[in-house]
């Protein structure tokens, strides 16, 4: 099938490039020519495992093109996916300008029957204002649909989400709409299609991501109570998760869910909760819970240094999740100000994030940015770790111990056995699981 992409960003870039790998050929056009012109080069514009591969064969077979016309992607196509960015307004509300950017484009440009589906994660009913906003513009005669197919796609993992999905929700009020959808995803029937209307779709993504968001709440509450009990939340979330009904994923106690997709799909919801006078006080608590992880973390910090003024600290990853390069909702964001403002002087290193990382912290006398993580260690006071990169697990903690000046790992993500690091002469504390510190284990609550 011929299909026009609106957006190249981390969901565009991956639909567009496994589209293609599925034998469509597809038209992708972002505004940002610099993007446009590097992935018509080859060059990924972020970091996604399997990413620079199935782009550069898609491009040399000729199925995959980049422009930043939105005239060739929609004349060329029978499906128009929308995966434009939709962030958070500051009343919590999705910012759906960017969608309805894309809506009054196509509009005029329409040339003949058109789908044209969100991908973006948008509020429920969301497609309506899209179908109002084009029919306004367009000429009567151009027919076009708009239906939803929610992308549940995982930075880091994505390609093979993608390729390999759970399942595929579509949501389409017509045949021809659902047909249209079907056929497209052909490849991929032996994995479940969940087929409903299109405020259905829009709504399961939303509540899709505020659930994955209550989950890790809940674990971090019962992370809270496991220090104050002697118990270790490791443990716990392995006894609780190998439960079917529950599920071993998303029960890792630490900084809490972050990234570009659930606090905002959270806050989204609530607000949709509010707006009809739904009591939401269960997801604003996933929310409060969430949002006070960093804190602790902080508050670990200085139990550990106390004074943090003139104190080396090795920040150890910056993305929101290891894989990606992505700083978007990042705990970094909020810790790195933070002890700088403390007046510690700051090493930081992440495998991927550090370019986007700079725009934002630019480096002065104490703040820098280390090649490897064994450089950001070196004579620190104390490594401080926010993302959870196998890169961290795989350090040689003997030559890392030796290299600091005093051996504190303060660990967001509870990368280590509590054990193995009393064995290995640091003091380390993480969340949940009670802190190792000079002389013997230490069970707190810290309230
Ligand atoms: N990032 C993820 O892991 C993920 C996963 C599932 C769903 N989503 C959803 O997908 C949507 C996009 O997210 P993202 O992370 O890819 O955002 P992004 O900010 O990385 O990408 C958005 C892209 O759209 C482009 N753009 C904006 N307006 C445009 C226009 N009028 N015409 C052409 N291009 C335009 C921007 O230049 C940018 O490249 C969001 O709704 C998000 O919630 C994201």
């Amino acid at each position: 099938m011929r299909l026009g992409i609106f957006g190249t960003g981390y969901a565009g870039l991956v639909t567009s490039v496994c589209l293609a790998q599925l034998g469509h050929v597809v038209t992708a056009v972002d505004k940002d020519a610099e993007t446009v012109a590097a992935l018509s080069q080859g060059m990924p514009t972020i970091r996604e495992p399997g990413l620079p591969e199935l782009l550069a064969a898609n491009l040399d077979a000729g199925r995959l093109h980049f422009t930043t016309r939105p005239e060739e992607a929609i004349c060329a196509s029978d499906i128009i996916f929308v995966c434009v960015g939709t962030p958070p307004r500051n009343d919590g509300r999705a910012d759906l300008a960017q969608v309805e950017e894309v809506a009054r484009t196509i509009a005029p440009l329409l040339d003949g029957y058109k789908l044209i589906v969100e991908k973006s994660t948008v509020p429920a009913r969301t497609a309506r204002w899209i179908d109002w906003t084009i029919r306004r513009l367009a000429r009567p005669e151009h027919e076009f649909e708009v239906a939803s197919n929610p992308e549940f796609l995982r930075e880091g993992t994505a390609v093979s989400d993608f390729l390999q999905p759970d399942r595929i929700v579509i949501g389409a009020d017509s045949a021809r709409a659902r047909s249209l959808l079907l056929d497209l995803y052909k490849p991929y029937f032996d994995c479940p299609i969940v087929l409903t209307s299109v405020t259905t779709a829009e709504f399961i993504k939303q509540t899709a991501n505020a659930f994955l968001a209550a989950k890790v709440s809940f674990i971090n509450v019962v992370s809270d109570l496991c220090e104050a009990l002697g118990v270790d939340v490791t443990a716990v979330a392995r006894g609780v998760g190998l439960d079917h009904r529950i599920g071993g994923d998303f029960v890792n106690a630490g900084l809490g869910f972050g990234g570009s997709c659930l606090p905002k799909d959270l806050s989204s919801l609530i607000t949709v909760a509010e707006d009809h006078g739904v009591d939401i006080d269960l997801l604003k608590e996933v929310e409060r819970i969430n949002n006070a992880r960093v804190e602790r973390l902080l508050a670990k910090i200085e139990r550990a240094l106390w004074v943090l003024r003139h104190k080396v600290i090795a920040v150890l990853g910056a993305s929101f999740k290891p894989d990606t390069d992505d700083i978007r909702g990042a705990p970094s964001l909020t810790v790195i100000p933070w002890l700088h403002a403390a007046g510690a002087n700051l090493r930081v290193y992440d495998p991927a994030a550090l370019p986007k990382l700079k725009k934002l912290f630019r480096p002065d006398d104490r703040l820098t940015y280390a090649a490897t993580a064994l450089e950001a260690a070196r004579d620190a006071n104390a490594l401080v770790i926010l993302t959870d990169w196998d890169e961290f697990r795989m350090l040689d903690l003997k030559l890392v111990r030796s290299l600091m000046r005093t051996p504190i790992i303060v660990d967001g993500r509870n990368m280590f056995a509590p054990a193995e690091m009393r064995a290995a002469g640091f003091e380390y504390y993480s969340l949940g699981r009670g802190d190792v510190t000079l002389g013997a284990e230490r069970h707190r609550a810290w309230t």
